[in-house]
């Protein structure tokens, strides 16, 4: 018999081998990294604290008794990155396909409830082949006491998913709940279920790549908020990422020394907006402009591209930013782009981080298909998540801000903290064209009354000599004035009425 020391340290190889060499391999010829060499990739070197590399599935059925890896399926800890503590769990496909035991189940059930409690982020990365079959209910269990515990920290530490290979069935709803789900391309997929059922029950033809790998999901689903090229880019991004967030919904986000000067003019946002109104041009050149350093890490950048959102910083702090893209269909609001947006702003609110909104929007998209899909609905989340939130909330008016849509994108009306307006900024119910064709019905001088409408409303004065903007602003000033409003809005405090919990319009 072996002593104690040896058995430990036998013990701690077996589990550092999970499923091993060979798995590892197969894994490898995947074109993905172990469990265990994306902790490596992602975390500062050397600080990753494992927890449970002891603990194995209690499964007796299925011969399942014989067949015991130290550690089972999924490698969890703690560890940081730049020096900031993240709680991680990391699926490991190479035993049982990594699916989900209930001792996988209690090691990340664990590292949550201990984020939750210390107030630091929780990473996933997901790489598994679903409930263990074998376990049963027990694996189901398990899942529900993970997304009960998504739904607790929801709000209260960052949640991200990182989808590094299969994500199937009840699997998929933990990276759902979770603040932000990446994905790599060609070697990930989330689906509910796979190509098969879909086959026998709609008789539809697709391929895993096709129903949920990154493109769709970032493309056409709206259920990633990006997609990466490979493992490493993943990884790496998400550590870029993560500078970003603060540890918690009671922590400062962090803040990076910053060489680029406060008050740097941006001569270039004098001529961004074409003189003609309804001429496009791009809100990521405003942006770029505007934040340090150039640096914009645009969130769901292929979905819904008429609404831009990502995370920037002013003067070394983290802001939000939500702009209206007059690139993409003239940067109206329709279903997809308000409930990308209101998510956003939400997360944003949730963690105190400031949002700087761009505004060039005609108004909400017309027709049918808006309609009945119910833009009523979820337009009114864009709406709901600016008013609701109480960080600092900076507007600036580009161009058009038309109708409704001017109301919903952080205007004054909404608790905007200090709202600008550049001077080709045009705040009206709606464009000449449609205003005098209704209010001048049958007139024959349309043209005229066209042009006194302009006159009349296409510039910022309306708004203006009512305090609906605070200053008409010099564009290229822009990034020195939102600078020292964010130092002045740094000590702001204001709190909703108390409820049980708001009832956002779903
Ligand atoms: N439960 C238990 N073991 C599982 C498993 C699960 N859900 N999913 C995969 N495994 C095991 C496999 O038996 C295999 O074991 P082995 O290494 O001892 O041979 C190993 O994980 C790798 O699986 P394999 O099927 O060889 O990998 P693949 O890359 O070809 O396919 C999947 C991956 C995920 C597509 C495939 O394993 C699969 O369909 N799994 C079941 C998914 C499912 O329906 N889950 C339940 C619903 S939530």
């Amino acid at each position: 018999t072996l002593n104690v020391k040896q058995r430990i340290e036998n013990t701690r190889q077996k589990a550092l081998l999970g499923g091993g060499q060979r798995r590892i391999e197969a894994q490898h010829k995947k074109g993905k990294l172990t469990a265990r060499e994306r902790l490596n990739v992602l975390l500062d070197e050397g600080s990753f604290v494992e927890y449970d590399m002891f603990l194995e599935h209690d499964c007796a059925d299925f011969g399942m008794e014989k067949e015991k890896y130290p550690g089972d399926s999924v490698v969890t800890g703690r560890g940081r990155i730049n020096g900031r503590t993240v709680f991680i769990f990391s699926q490991d496909f190479t035993v049982f396909g990594g699916s989900l035991s209930g001792a996988h189940a209690k090691k990340v059930c664990k590292i949550m409830d201990q984020a939750i409690l210390v107030g630091a982020p929780v990473i996933g990365l997901n790489d598994s082949g679903g409930a263990r079959i074998q376990e049963g209910v027990e694996s189901l269990a398990g899942y529900a006491d993970i997304f009960q515990r998504n739904v607790m920290a929801s709000g209260v530490v960052p949640q991200i998913s990182l989808i590094m290979g299969p994500c199937a069935g009840g699997a998929v709803y933990s990276p759902a709940l979770t603040d932000f789900t990446f994905m790599v391309k060609n070697t990930s997929y989330l689906f509910i279920t796979g190509p098969d059922v879909v086959k026998s029950v709609t008789n539809e033809d697709v391929t895993q790549e096709e129903l949920g790998g990154a493109k769709t999901h970032t493309t056409t689903s709206g259920v990633a908020h990006k997609a990466f090229e490979d493992d490493i880019d993943a990884l790496l991004q998400l550590r870029d990422f993560f500078n970003f967030l603060p540890l918690s919904n009671e922590d400062a986000s962090p803040v990076r020394r910053c060489d680029d000067p406060w008050d740097r003019e941006v001569p270039g946002l004098d001529t961004v907006v074409p003189l003609e109104t309804t001429a496009a041009y791009d809100i990521k050149d405003v942006v770029l402009g505007i934040v340090d350093n150039n640096e914009f890490f645009e969130i769901m950048p292929d979905y819904a591209r008429n609404i831009v959102v990502g995370f920037a910083r002013m003067d070394g702090r983290t802001v939000g930013v939500v702009g209206n893209q007059p690139k993409v269909a003239a940067g109206c609001l329709d279903i997809n782009s308000s409930v990308k947006g209101a998510r956003f702003v939400r997360f944003c609110d949730a963690f105190n981080i400031p949002i700087i909104t761009f505004v060039d929007v005609p108004g909400f998209l017309p027709g049918t298909s808006q309609e009945y899909g119910g833009i009523i609905r979820h337009g009114a989340k864009l709406l709901y998540a600016f008013a609701e939130a109480t960080v600092p909330k900076i507007t600036v008016i580009t161009r058009k801000a038309y109708g409704g849509a001017y109301d919903v994108m952080s205007s004054k009306h909404l608790r905007g903290d200090v709202n600008y307006a550049w001077p080709t900024a045009e705040v009206a119910v709606m464009g000449a064209k449609g205003a005098v064709s209704i209010i001048f019905r049958g007139s024959s001088n349309q043209g005229e009354q066209e042009a006194e409408y302009v006159e009349k409303f296409a510039n910022p004065f309306p708004a203006a000599v009512r305090g609906f903007v605070d200053d008409i602003i010099e564009p290229r000033t822009t990034r020195m004035r939102i600078n020292q409003d964010l130092v002045m809005l740094a000590c702001k405090k204001q709190s909703n009425p108390w409820k049980k919990h708001a009832n956002i319009p779903l």
